[in-house]
């Protein structure tokens, strides 16, 4: 049995394979419409969350599986103290996978240690968040056709954002990925990924304060927001929540062929008026999260169409 705490978990082959089943369920979706009939997801969200656990649901049904769960640690046991654990083992007994948000870094692992049926971290803390990592991958790759030597962008939180850790850790095992680290000093990236995964590898990065200087140079552009939920304060949340708005004077310095990412949700970083360029790839990537979450389901649940 297998979970997915992070995507180092999958070997690149084993990538490659799950974005191509993701593509090929993109192109036949009738072909896969009844691959897990009879088989049920849980979805234990004790975090926020709109895409990630709306899209494993769609997933699931869209394989003709059916769904069940809770979106809110109030609504669920851990209100009376039960522990992730409990939960999981208990859950083993109602569904045949779950994908599992948590605010505390390590608990869908600490879960999964516990569980009898495989377990996906859907986003824990400020530590990794790997389908989104997995819809980011289907998402360059589809639009640019590669994810090797490319240069992409990282802007905005790049401390708290989960996002962004799971993303550089992926793409760190493609030749050639080139990467420019936008932040605020306040905001730079954990030290671990700067020296275990990025220096580590030998791989080409830059820090830089400001979007401008990066703009011209990049292949991808990945924005996030200001993770406001991992704040201690919120004076230092308002100072920096606006540090960065992408507009559409800002994208005349981008490449013609350059494409805008973001895991969404969006706050204020991305003005309304870029979301008409052609480069704006963000609500697209919310589409591929759904394909690519049905390709995980099949290939954890070792279901062959
Ligand atoms: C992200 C998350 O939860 O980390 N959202 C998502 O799953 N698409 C990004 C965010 O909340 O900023």
């Amino acid at each position: 049995m297998r979970h997915l705490m992070s995507p180092m978990d999958l070997s690149v082959e084993e990538l490659d394979q799950l974005l191509d089943l993701a593509n090929d369920i993109e192109n036949n979706p009738k072909k896969y419409a009844h691959a897990c009939d009879g088989k049920r997801l849980a979805t234990l969200f004790y975090e926020p969350s709109t895409r990630t656990r709306l899209s494993f649901e769609a997933a699931m049904m869209n394989l003709g599986g059916t769904v069940l769960g809770f979106s809110s640690a109030n609504s669920s046991s851990a209100s009376k103290g039960e522990s992730v654990s409990d939960t999981m083992r208990v859950t083993s007994c109602y569904a045949d996978i779950a994908a599992m948000r948590h605010p505390k870094e390590g608990a869908p692992l600490v879960a999964s240690m516990s569980s009898l049926i495989p377990v996906i971290n859907a986003g824990d803390g400020g530590h990794q968040h790997p389908t989104q990592t997995l819809t980011d991958l289907l998402t360059i790759r589809s639009l640019k056709g590669r994810l090797d030597n490319i240069t992409v962008g990282l802007c905005g939180d790049l401390k708290f954002g989960r996002t962004v850790h799971s993303l550089i850790e992926a793409l760190v095992r493609y030749e050639n990925v080139k990467f420019v680290l936008i932040s605020p000093e306040e905001l730079r990236v954990p030290s671990y990924i700067r020296e275990e995964v990025l220096t580590n590898n030998n791989i080409e990065f830059m820090e830089v304060e400001r979007l401008e200087d990066a703009l011209p140079d990049l292949d991808i552009l990945y924005m996030t927001r200001v993770q406001k939920e991992r704040f201690f304060n919120e004076e230092d949340y308002v100072r920096m929540k606006d540090f960065y708005i992408l507009d559409k004077q800002k994208m005349e310095l981008a490449k013609e062929d350059m494409f805008i990412l973001h895991p969404l949700p969006r706050v204020n970083e991305i003005s309304v008026e870029v979301d008409k360029d052609p480069r704006a790839a963000y609500f697209q990537q919310a589409q591929y999260g759904v394909y690519v979450r049905m390709a995980l389901i099949l290939t954890l649940l070792e279901v062959e169409v």
